[in-house]
């Protein structure tokens, strides 16, 4: 969602706020803004857009001061505009704030305010926090007793930083992230470990209710009641540093490239955290799958191999539906939740209420540090390293990769997984050879309206996933569909401008899909099938390598569609690292 960050210590805290917002982006990046505190007054300079053009046009870099706040916002209430970019001020400048999360209360307590005569000068619910501070600041001439009191009045889920005249920096948290940084420069205070990680690795990952107050002195950590609580200091993987772009253009394009090794290395680590995953699953009455978006698409595949293989019967629940559909989850069930960031709000609350019933919570994370993984009973993590772009991309092919470890485990090797893993990752490198062709291909979709992707079985998800990409990256229109569901309705969409992809490896569903691409081609539309055999039926082709084990096919195959949706961005002048009105870590319900 959006990205918070204060810092206080030796450095001119400006680039240090720009260096650490450019690298938390991916949380959001409608607008930027920074607050400097320099001789008792606070400067404040913020604009619509992403941080390097904010910067060029304002010169953030250039501000005065060893302490401040920034914010990078991905918006939730108001529109993308400079007056809703944080900070924000209260009425005066003398306490600014920046904000992550939903204040669901805040017309009351604008009301309330406004009778108090507090003016607002945004149309954002985050402005509230400032006008609350600024209020219990008058009242108790205390920043640790105004911090109590606002935290108080505040519903919803939040995350914040603020910035008070005399220097003090102050922060808490509710069901959104809010990490301090030791570093021997200085503290830093931040929505994620990347805000600090070039400068230290040494985290302290806040509990809900915290407050963190550092003043001219000292850190100290309150809890809601005000007194002084202790939280454990934890060493973070200076490997999160990495995140550059290297030789490639994009991040997206980079992580695309990263998944051969990534797999390669996948779960070796994990060996006797995965036995525990199967006990438990082996174990347990009822077995639950979830998560959002990409990682749902995951799932589902995860639902057809565990019962294809190793005859554990699952069930899928999107997440963001799952507290509609608790029938049949009890404390003999198991949910397994998966999730890239560890953060995904949806997740959380579906965690949440099988946690309620008694279900035991496995998940699988990049992020160890997440607040998934803290609310899991065990946990195994991808270890993909930071993802960036916002489209998924390596994390898929890893949380992939490790299911099928899981359900190979699980049924003795019967999946054939392990046996095959190093002619997989021959296969990726194989398959990401064919990066020119298809970016001739994007080429050729450049004016496309409908893309349709067909699937059938372990390849439907995939299907979804392809039509995700592209709708993501490059913001046309694009739908995966089970191949044998097009003469139930779709089919009827089909005309000469229709492109359908039809994803085919050489096996059990192939000649069904064949059949497919027919009915379709009759309507007129262009057909690409992805295949490793070609058919006179495609206009296009786009060939994947050969692999004995057909199971796996899915890990292969979703590689083509990540380049091609990848160059459709591209020819289409987007920027695949940032597409519009989408957020890396979707914090909120
Ligand atoms: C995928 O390309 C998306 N950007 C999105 O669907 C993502 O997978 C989803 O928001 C879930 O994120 P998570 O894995 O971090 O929970």
């Amino acid at each position: 969602m959006c990205s918070i960050i204060g810092y206080k210590g030796q450095l001119i805290v400006a680039p240090v706020l720009v260096d650490s917002l450019k690298r938390m982006e991916y949380r959001g990046y409608d607008s930027v803004g920074i607050a400097t505190i320099n001789n008792g007054k606070i400067l404040l300079k913020k604009g619509v857009g992403k941080v390097v053009d904010v910067n060029k046009n304002l010169d953030l870099s250039s501000m005065d001061g060893h302490i401040g706040i920034g914010h990078t916002r991905w918006a939730t209430h108001g529109g993308v505009t400079e007056k809703n970019a944080h900070p924000h001020y209260g009425c005066t400048d003398s306490i600014a704030i920046v904000h992550n999360g939903i204040i669901e209360n805040h017309s009351e307590l604008m009301e309330e305010l406004i009778e108090l005569g507090h003016v607002f000068k945004s149309d954002t619910d985050s402005e509230v926090i400032a006008h609350l501070l600024e209020r219990y600041y008058a009242e108790h001439k205390n920043i640790k007793s105004s911090m109590i009191e606002t935290c108080r009045r505040l519903k919803g889920y939040y995350a914040f930083v603020a910035a008070f005249e005399d220097g003090t920096i102050c922060g808490s948290r509710y069901n959104e992230p809010l990490v301090i940084g030791l570093a021997d420069t200085g503290y830093f205070i931040s929505s994620d470990i990347l805000g600090f990680i070039g400068y230290t690795d040494k985290a302290i990952f806040l509990d809900n209710r915290d407050i963190v107050v550092l003043d001219s002195k000292t850190l100290q950590i309150y809890d809601q009641d005000g007194k002084t609580v202790k939280r454990t200091l934890t060493q973070v993987a200076w490997e999160l540093a990495a995140i550059d772009k290297g030789k490639y253009a994009h991040h997206t394009l980079k992580e695309i490239h990263e998944q051969p090794s990534v797999v390669e290395k996948i779960g070796i680590q994990n060996l006797d955290k995965i036995e525990e995953f199967c006990s438990i699953l082996k174990n347990s009455k009822a077995v639950f799958l979830t998560g959002s978006g990409t990682s749902y698409h995951c799932a589902l595949i995860a639902k057809h191999i565990l019962s294809n293989f190793a005859k554990i019967h699952a069930e899928t629940v999107v997440s963001s539906e799952f507290q509609y559909t608790l029938d049949g989850i009890d404390n003999s069930s198991v949910l397994l939740a998966l999730s890239q960031s560890g953060e995904t709000a949806d997740v959380l609350q579906a965690v949440k209420a099988a946690k309620n019933v008694g279900a035991k919570i496995l998940s699988i994370v990049n992020i160890p540090t997440s607040s998934l993984a803290k609310i899991s009973d065990s946990f195994l993590t991808i270890e993909c390293g930071p993802e960036i772009g916002v489209a998924a991309t390596k994390s898929f092919t890893a949380q992939l990769s490790l299911i099928y470890m899981i359900v190979d485990t699980l049924c003795n090797g019967y999946l054939g997984f392990k046996v095959n893993k190093q002619f997989l990752v021959g296969a990726l490198r194989e398959a990401l050879d064919y990066e020119i062709e298809i970016r001739g291909i994007a080429e050729k979709l450049r004016d496309a309206r409908d893309i349709y992707v067909l699937g059938r079985s372990i390849h439907y998800p995939i299907a979804l996933e392809g039509a995700l990409k592209i709708k993501e990256l490059s913001y046309i229109h694009a739908e995966g569909i089970a191949a044998g569901e097009l003469k139930h309705g779709p089919l009827a969409l089909i005309d000469r401008n229709s492109y359908v992809i039809i994803i085919n490896p050489n096996d059990s569903t192939s000649d069904n899909n064949i059949a497919s691409a027919h009915e379709v081609k009759a309507r007129g539309a262009t057909i690409i099938g992805i295949s490793n055999t070609p058919n006179e039926v495609y206009d296009i082709f786009i060939k994947i390598p050969f692999i004995q084990c057909n199971a796996i096919y899915p890990i292969i195959e979703v590689l083509p569609l990540q380049i091609l949706a990848y160059y459709l961005s591209l020819v289409k002048n987007i920027d695949p690292d940032y597409p519009r009105n989408l957020a890396k870590s979707v914090t909120v319900k």
